[in-house]
């Protein structure tokens, strides 16, 4: 009895391991990479048609992808890129807010710059 018992604890304790396990962020997982390139068009598309609102609330989605997400690349380069990227996207949230255009603009290319920034910084460290 103990044995079936212990034996059903280790299987319930696998499985639990196995759900956490899958519920740790994926950075390369397709889906996440897409929702950032989806939103960051979105972006794109809200600025070109003066939608505050579809400005607003994509870059608040990607301001959220960073704090679920993106956890794992522990270098002190990384921080500070992922901080540029957060900082980009909430001063874009916060100007589309405002309804201030231009500054939007400017955070969106700011956002744009580290995007690149931060890939590029990942791609030196694999070399
Ligand atoms: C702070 C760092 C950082 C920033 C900023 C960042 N990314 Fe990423 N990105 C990553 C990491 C980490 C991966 C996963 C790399 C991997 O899986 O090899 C990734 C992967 C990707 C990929 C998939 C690449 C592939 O291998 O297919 C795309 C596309 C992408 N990001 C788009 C974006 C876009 C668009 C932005 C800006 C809106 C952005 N990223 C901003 C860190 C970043």
């Amino acid at each position: 009895m103990n044995r079936v018992l212990s034996t059903a604890s280790v299987a319930a304790f696998l499985l639990s391991a196995t759900c956490v396990l899958s519920a740790e962020p994926k950075l390369s997982s397709r889906a996440l990479m897409q929702s950032k390139i989806e939103h960051s068009r979105e972006v794109l598309a809200g600025l070109c048609v003066e939608d505050f609102g579809r400005i607003a609330a994509n870059a608040r989605s990607l301001t959220q992808i960073t704090e679920e997400q993106w956890i794992g690349v522990e270098s002190e380069q990384y921080r500070m890129h992922l901080k540029n990227f957060r900082f980009a996207t909430a001063e874009l949230e916060r100007l589309a807010n405002e309804k201030n255009m231009d500054g939007a603009s400017l955070a969106y290319l700011q956002m744009t710059m580290s995007c690149i920034d931060c890939h590029k910084h990942l791609r030196r460290r694999e070399k």
